[in-house]
């Protein structure tokens, strides 16, 4: 199937009510047969549902419909694209082991590694740059993953990934990735060597701006079995869930499945099913938005870049965009609808011009029907120190907007007027 027809069909046929929209399953718990079908059920032998916290029959269709999307083996959703990345991190570290990561990251997954992980023992080897040398010299025997963004939010940059997976994968270590800012509809990084997938769902699979969520994609081809001194959580019995082995009692799926049975399971960031049907409404339509999303943006970018009131303007469709050739290898020349630019009177400007519009949407969110600026500086990467803000990608003066569905003209009106006002010489 192509990916149009599986965001709109993946994962369901119908249940036995032959209900043709997915049904919400706003229960917490399935009642059991009897004690062997619970044992049996408890046990992962034969697929089922028993608490919500750990599955729901909603979330399953979305788990599946993405995992069908990224091609991978299993999924797990979470309640938050948050989630997705500290969980997905967590399914694999452990008080001693370092995660190599690039820093062109969001603020809070930035925060998350930099400042939360390493008072619990996992350290943070921020790479120099995005590069697959920079990668290699940092991983040593205690590194239990390489992270990055595959579009980095709001650098824009493009991860060369096959590059860094062969790295990686050559010193035995698993690649996670997140792949939100692409969406699986124009980029698949699992064909080019990705162990795990993350997404926040918060922002174009659901794009309405109504429902958080996240959601972890197993590729199924990490071979943890063959690094039992890095992975002890995938080759010993595992005392936190009757002593399986998950490399050995479910191969290709032993990511996903320790993620939800150990990692969810105990710590419980659920998606709510209520959730997980919005985000599903979202997924349907996706493909036609993104399209509408890119040639809207592609017009803001060239609006912007023709501008004398504008400094520079950051857009992968640009041919003298530094991440242009990796755009085109790795998104087969698709753009996301996000674009950075620099007004020309610097950080004062670029404040004015944020107060300034009418039509874009002061917020941090992202991949929304409505148009949305922010200013990552003094909003999702206040948090960050100005080396880490320059680590990160993000000049002082960066405006990113994400690129709605609105008419074109209108947006186009609305960043006129907003730039006219933030040129406009200071008064004091
Ligand atoms: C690339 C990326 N990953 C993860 C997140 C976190 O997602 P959520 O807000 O759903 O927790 C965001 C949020 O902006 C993001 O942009």
């Amino acid at each position: 199937m192509h990916d149009e027809t599986i965001a709109i069909h993946g994962g369901y046929s119908g249940d036995s009510t032959r209900a043709v929209a997915v049904p919400i399953y706003q229960t917490v718990s399935h009642d059991f047969v009897d004690a062997s079908h619970a044992g049996a059920i408890f046990d992962i032998e034969i697929p089922g549902f028993h608490y919500n916290r750990i599955n729901n029959p909603t979330n399953d269709v979305l788990e599946r419909r993405m995992s069908e999307l990224e091609g991978g083996t299993a999924a797990l959703s979470v309640a938050s694209g948050m989630a997705a990345v500290s969980y997905a991190l967590l399914t694999v570290a452990r008080a001693g082991s370092n995660i190599v990561a690039m820093p062109q990251l969001y603020g809070a997954t930035y925060t998350y590694l930099s400042h939360v992980l390493p008072t619990f023992g996992v350290d943070t080897r921020f790479t120099a740059d995005d590069s697959a040398a920079s990668v290699a010299g940092l991983i040593d025997d205690y590194t239990c993953a390489v992270f990055f963004e595959t579009v980095g939010n709001p650098a824009g940059n493009v991860v060369d990934i096959e590059a860094v997976t062969s790295v990686a994968h050559a010193r035995g270590v698993p690649v996670i990735v997140d792949n939100t800012v692409p969406t699986p509809l124009m980029l698949k990084p699992i064909r080019f060597g990705a162990d795990v997938v993350v997404h926040s769902l918060t922002k174009f699979v659901g794009g309405h701006g109504i429902a958080l969520g996240g959601v972890i994609v197993d590729a199924g081809s990490f071979a943890w079995e063959r690094s039992p001194r890095r992975f002890p959580m995938f080759n010993e019995p595992e005392p936190a869930f009757h002593d399986v082995v998950f490399a050995r009692d479910f191969p290709g799926r032993a990511f996903a499945v320790r993620a939800r049975s150990v990692t969810l399971r105990n710590t419980g960031a659920t998606l709510s099913p209520t959730s997980a049907f919005h985000l599903l409404q979202g997924l349907e339509t996706l493909a036609v938005r993104l399209e509408r999303h890119e040639a809207n943006a592609r017009r803001v970018a060239e609006f912007l870049s023709a501008d004398r009131r504008v400094a520079w303007v950051g857009y992968a469709g640009f041919a003298d965009h530094p991440y242009y050739e990796l755009n085109q290898r790795y998104l087969a020349g698709r753009v996301p609808s996000i674009v950075t630019f620099g007004p020309t009177g610097g950080y004062e400007a670029a404040i004015s011009f944020f107060d300034s519009v009418k039509l874009f949407k002061r917020l941090v969110n992202l991949g929304d029907a409505k148009s949305l600026v922010s200013h990552p500086a003094s909003t999702t990467h206040r948090q960050l120190r100005p080396h880490e803000l320059a680590a990160a990608g993000i000049l002082p003066e960066a405006v990113r907007l994400s690129v709605g569905l609105e008419h074109i003209d209108d947006l186009l009106a609305d960043l006129d007027q907003a730039l006219e006002v933030a040129s406009r010489p200071n008064p004091a």
